[in-house]
């Protein structure tokens, strides 16, 4: 599973008898068997699940379009892509996030650039933003990081006064909140993930959200092979619908058997919000004595989305490095994650773009000490506990 601990055969030293994997989610009955339905009806592709998802998902949100994807990844390509980002095109996002934002940059064709953080709460450090623009930027992509909103007032006010458009990565950020607006309605389109570790999943999958008609309307016909709107409806049972093909497009479309799982898991993502609050604070309460970094806490006029709990292990102050910890929680069977090596710590990017970790020091640092610990609504209070004893045994205090 992506961003945990690789489960070769290790001795193991703790008396949990199963494996905690990192982000597993909780799947219940109602998914289950909406799943079983779409099995029964042979109806595996995109139709009616996939549509009332999209209607589910933009009510809670509170957004009139939404367009479901088969990832997050291609939604913040098409977001790009609609955007009319040209090559030469310059997009200021993250070091401190994961890969797929800055691909999607690449694969529609512009240059990304990259601006380091806020050492408190991982998100793009707007002064940082300002220092990087220049008459090629086009667009901004903030990373609502770890469910954190990112500060979307002064990242509006340097798109505002250099007309740049805003692309919100909300790929942990479903539940997020801004000064009584959501997460992914502020800027010009927002992006969720429901790959398997997010906040609600579908397995893979994305959606795009937007107020704008016409954005709404280019990314699901280019999420589409770049066919008409109307060949949405070959996906029905009322006979066959001609068809034009007016861009060439990319075979994007969430189907039915993932939406099946989305549109109950939607249902709870308050309960589900709930129940990782209660985990997280039993976190900051009992952790609190170990000689690590928590998350900051957010301001009132936040929601955060508590999609991700890192810890940062400075080796000075704890006496064993991030790598270590991870390995020692592998060993008691307990899986955690990294998110994330900072972005110029890749290969290709150092190749590609000439980034170097030391320009962007703090996303670096956050990169070397971050750790993430399991957070999920699946987990049951043996295994929060499980999690704490270990930190506890593992971290020098
Ligand atoms: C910040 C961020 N952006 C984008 C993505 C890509 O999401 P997906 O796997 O749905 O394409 C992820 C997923 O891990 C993510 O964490």
């Amino acid at each position: 599973m992506r961003g945990s601990a690789d489960r070769s055969a290790v001795p193991t030293t703790s008396t949990r008898s199963s494996y905690l994997v990192f982000g597993q989610p909780l799947l219940e009955g109602p998914e289950i068997e909406e799943v079983l339905d779409s099995l029964r009806k042979a109806w595996l592709g995109t139709g009616p699940k996939a549509a009332e998802f999209e209607r589910r998902v933009a009510a809670y949100k509170g957004v009139p379009h939404a367009v479901a994807l088969n990832s997050c990844t291609a939604g913040l390509h098409l977001a790009c892509l609609v955007l009319g980002l040209q090559p030469g095109d310059e997009v200021i996002t993250t070091p401190m996030t994961f890969c797929a934002t800055v691909n999607a940059i690449v694969h529609a064709g512009a240059t990304p650039v990259l601006a380091d953080v806020d050492p408190v709460t991982g998100n793009l450090d707007p002064e940082q933003v300002r220092r990087r623009i220049t008459r090629r930027t086009k667009a901004l992509l903030p990373v609502h990081f770890a469910g954190r909103a990112a500060p979307m007032d002064e990242l509006m006010d340097l798109a505002h006064r250099h007309g740049l458009r805003v692309i919100e990565d909300c790929a942990h950020a479903i539940e997020t909140e801004y000064r009584g607006r959501k997460a992914g309605t502020i800027g010009d389109l927002g992006v969720l993930s429901f790959y398997s570790t997010k906040n609600i999943v579908t397995g893979e999958g994305g959606m795009v959200l937007t107020r704008d008609p016409h954005l709404a309307r280019r990314t699901k016909m280019l999420g589409l092979h770049g066919m008409s709107h109307d060949a949405w409806k070959r996906f029905s049972d009322d006979g066959y619908k001609a068809y034009d093909v007016e861009e060439i497009g990319f075979k994007y479309n969430m189907m039915d058997l993932q939406a099946a799982i989305g549109l109950h898991q939607i249902t709870r993502v308050e309960a589900y919000w709930q129940r990782r609050l209660a985990i997280w604070q039993r976190y900051q309460r009992e952790l609190a004595d170990l000689p690590i970094g928590l998350p900051a806490p957010w301001p009132a006029d936040e929601r955060h989305a508590l999609h991700l709990f890192t810890i940062q292990i400075d080796p000075r102050r704890c006496g064993i490095t991030r790598d270590e910890v991870l390995m020692q929680l592998h060993r008691r069977r307990i899986g955690s994650g990294v998110h994330y090596r900072s972005i110029p710590s890749f290969t290709v990017y150092r190749d590609r773009f000439g980034w170097r970790a030391k320009e962007y020091p703090i996303a670096a640092r956050i990169g070397r000490q971050t750790l993430s610990i399991p957070l999920s609504p699946r987990l049951g209070d043996d295994d929060v506990a499980d999690v704490i004893a270990a930190l506890h045994q593992v971290i020098p205090h």
